[in-house]
Order: C-alpha cells, then sequence, then structure tokens
C-alpha cells in the first residue's frame, strides 16, 4: 500500500490513505503529517489502523486507559509466531495494561530516577570522549555507526550492570529482533528474529546466573525482585532484551536527526557551539523537530469518540508524535528548527503512565553527545542530502548512516 497522493486536484500533500510504511512518508513523514493535522485529525489510514495527528488528541489518547496494550501484545505474538521470540515479546513492559504494567515499572522505576543515573554520568562523558578520538585525527566519521550506536549500546550496558565488552554481539541480536516488531518486517526478518532470541536469551540467563542481587544497577534490582516474586524469570530476561533495544534503538536514531536538523541550520549549530549553556534547549529542540519515536500504538476497549469520529472497541489506534510535534495549535513557526524558542515539552518520550522511563537517561546522552559534535571545528555534512537514507521502519525514524566532516586536530 502507498499514501495516496492526489496531485491532479492540486494538493499535492493530500493524503487519503495513510500508511506509515510508504517509500515517501519514511523519508519525510512531515508534509502527510501537515494534511492530517489540518484536514483529517482522526484519520482512518492503511490497514483500517486510525492515525491521530494533533497534540491535545495524542496527549488525551495517552492518557486514557481504554486506549490499552494488551490487542497490541496479542497482535505482535500472532504475528512472530510460536517459540521463544513470542513468549520474549509476550513479557515485554510495553505490552502490558495494569496491574502487571505499574507493577513491572515499580520494580525498575528506581534505576531510572536521575540521582541513580548519575552514576552513568562519567562513564558517557569518557565514552563520548573515546568514540571522537579517532575522528577528531581523521576529521571525517560516520556519526551514526562511530559514535550513536556504539554509545547508546554502553550507556544501555552500563544501566544493566552488563560489561561494555559484550556491545558488539549484543546489539546484532537486538536489532535482529527489533526488527521483527515493525509492520514493514519481512519473513527474512522473522527467521533472524528467531535465531536471534535464542542467542540473546541464552547471554541473558548467563549473565543472570552469573550475577549477585547486591550492586546498584537494573540486573540487581530485578534479582531482588525476583527473590521478593515480584518479577519471573521470563520477566527479567524479556525486561533486558526490551531496554536494550528500546534503550539503544531510540537515543541512536535521535542523535543522528538531532545532529541532521544542527547542520542542516548552521547558524543554530554555531549557536550551539559558541553557547553551550544551550545544549539542554538544543537538545530539546532535535528531539521536537524530528523526533526517533514517530509513534505509539493502541488498541480500544470500549467504544470512544474523538473529534466527531465514532472509534469501535478492538479498532487499533496509532497516536503520531512526530505530528503532534508540528502542530501549529501547539507550537508557533512549528516547521522552524529555532534552539531558542521557549522550551514547550513535545511528545517525543510519550505521556501519561506510559512516559518514556529513559528520559532522563537519553538526554544525559544526546547533551553530552551533541555538545561534544558541535564543538569539532567547521563540522558540515560530508554527502549531499539527497544520499541520505533512513532505516525501513514505522514507528522508528533513523538515518542508515551520517557522514560529516570537520577540520581534524592539528
Ligand atoms: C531519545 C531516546 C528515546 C525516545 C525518543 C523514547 C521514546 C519513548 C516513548 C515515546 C515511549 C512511550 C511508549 C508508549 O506510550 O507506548 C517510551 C517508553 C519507554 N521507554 Fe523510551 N525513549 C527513549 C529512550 C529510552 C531509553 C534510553 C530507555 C531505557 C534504557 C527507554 C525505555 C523506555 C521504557 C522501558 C518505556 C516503557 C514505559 C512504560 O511502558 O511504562 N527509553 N519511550
Amino acid at each position: 500500500m502507498t499514501s495516496h497522493r492526489r496531485e491532479n486536484l492540486g494538493l499535492a500533500d493530500a493524503v487519503t490513505l495513510f500508511d506509515p510504511t510508504a517509500v515517501n512518508v519514511q523519508r519525510d513523514p512531515y508534509p502527510s503529517y501537515h494534511w492530517l493535522l489540518r484536514h483529517d485529525p482522526v484519520h482512518r489510514g492503511a490497514h483500517q489502523v486510525w492515525y491521530v495527528s494533533r497534540f491535545a488528541d495524542v496527549r488525551a489518547v495517552l492518557g486514557d486507559e481504554r486506549f490499552a496494550r494488551t490487542g497490541i501484545r496479542r497482535f505482535w505474538t500472532d504475528l512472530v509466531g510460536p517459540g521463544l521470540l513470542s513468549q520474549i515479546v509476550g513479557d515485554i513492559i510495553l505490552f502490558q495494561d495494569e496491574p502487571d504494567h505499574g507493577r513491572l515499572r515499580g520494580v525498575v522505576g528506581p534505576a531510572f530516577s536521575p540521582s541513580a543515573l548519575r552514576r552513568l554520568e562519567p562513564m558517557i562523558e569518557a565514552t563520548v570522549d573515546d568514540l571522537l578520538r579517532p575522528a577528531r585525527a581523521l576529521g571525517a566519521m560516520d556519526v551514526v555507526a562511530d559514535l550513536a550506536y556504539p554509545l547508546a549500546l554502553r550507556a544501555v550496558l552500563g544501566l544493566l550492570g552488563l560489561p561494555a565488552g559484550d556491545a558488539d554481539a549484543v546489539g546484532c541480536w537486538s536489532r535482529a529482533v527489533g526488527r521483527t516488531l515493525d509492520r514493514g518486517a519481512t519473513a527474512e526478518d522473522m527467521r533472524r528474529g528467531h535465531a536471534a532470541i535464542a542467542e540473546f536469551t541464552d547471554y541473558v540467563e548467563r549473565a543472570l546466573a552469573e550475577r549477585r542481587d547486591d550492586g546498584a544497577d537494573l540486573l540487581a534490582l530485578m534479582l531482588a525482585a525476583r527473590r521478593s516474586r515480584l518479577m519471573s524469570r521470563n520477566e527479567i530476561v524479556s525486561t533486558v532484551v526490551t531496554f536494550i533495544f528500546t534503550g539503544h534503538e531510540t537515543v541512536a536514531s535521535q542523535l543522528g536527526n538531532g545532529l541532521l536538523s544542527l547542520l542542516h541550520h548552521p547558524d543554530q549549530l554555531e549557536l550551539v557551539r559558541r553557547r553551550p549553556h544551550l545544549v539542554p534547549q538544543a537538545v530539546e529542540e532535535c528531539l521536537r523537530f524530528d523526533p526517533a519515536v514517530q509513534s505509539n500504538t493502541r488498541q480500544l476497549t470500549a467504544d470512544v469518540e474523538l473529534h466527531g469520529r465514532r472509534l469501535r472497541r478492538d479498532d487499533v489506534v496509532v497516536v503520531l508524535a512526530g505530528a503532534a510535534n508540528r502542530d501549529p495549535g501547539r507550537y508557533d513557526r512549528p516547521d522552524e528548527f529555532d534552539i531558542r524558542r521557549d522550551p514547550v515539552p513535545s511528545m517525543s518520550f510519550g505521556a501519561g503512565m506510559r512516559y518514556c522511563l529513559g528520559a532522563y537517561l537519553a538526554r544525559l546522552q544526546l547533551r553530552t553527545a551533541l555538545g561534544a559534535m558541535a564543538t569539532l571545528p567547521d563540522l558540515r555534512l560530508a554527502t549531499s542530502p539527497n544520499e541520505l537514507a533512513y532505516q525501513p521502519r514505522t514507528m522508528f525514524r533513523g538515518l542508515t548512516r551520517l557522514p560529516v566532516a570537520f577540520t581534524p586536530a592539528g
């Protein structure tokens, strides 16, 4: 299916059937979002899915328990088919409704508090430094492969209390499993995902067997919860796998998207370089302008009316964070990238009871990495913008490569 366009009516960006798997939408979803925001804010799109785009509606959906996750869990477990993968997917915190969702969040929550995460700050700074060292001498790098993915992976391994040296293997398994949880997944993606989950699970089981529950990290916290019967072994394995995937794909993609926004706006990049105190604001604007997580999915447990549309029980509803972040009803000049705008919270980390647990950890990495990149002299894109490609995913938005150049250190 594609996102049909009615060029012949002069409505170049008119969307008759929004489909996030369409190639043009994956490349640049924003023209379609604008059309939806303006003309059809609660839109029945491809595969009978509802797409909600306005900020206020997205926030309302995310705060309403009738827009639930259980059906979504069933959808994915059915899609991946029987076996270990389906068991792991079935226990993912993101797919639980109450009371299991609250129970799991209660166990892992303390590991995500700013005071607990401060212990990771020196490691994140040292990792950014380490990863940039070879590039500084060369004056060139691929930000996605050389900085974004390795940084995000090491940070999440640090959060869990797993060795940074395991990053390469864990990264491969995680990507293979993650590909199965996308509407665009192919049969080959499924085959690889099933193979990867077996090795990934073995790895987590071994790590658990070797660990004692006396550390300050997330693995220790979950082992303690298991002893108090607050968490099952399967839930622990599933949580480790999920956190590694969600924790690194998101940050890595966001770092690429954010830096690209700055590179496309050299005046703003220069501002960050000259005024490092603006880095946190720049990160917020990068999150708003081009979020790594474009959408979140729910399934209705009751009939609901939204914007005069009647949504039925069991209907699938996708909220479009990427569209809500460009809603003119919420933001002045929504399509301008302006790091000095009064920071208005965006939808990039979600909202309500599922607000992203890793938001603080993500901001820590984005601030450190974007702040360091901005200091590289004469930083610029080292390819034509037309050569840039996005990974073929619907929920996440992230570049395949981001080659940059700068003046090497003398
Ligand atoms: C820039 C980076 C990130 C972005 C854009 C992001 C975005 C999001 C969004 C939009 C949600 C809400 C999902 C929903 O409502 O269905 C979410 C939830 C979540 N995120 Fe993140 N995330 C990021 C980084 C992280 C990191 C680093 C971690 C952990 C290591 C993490 C762990 C989680 C978890 C566990 C949830 C589920 C919370 C729940 O269901 O209660 N995220 N994230």
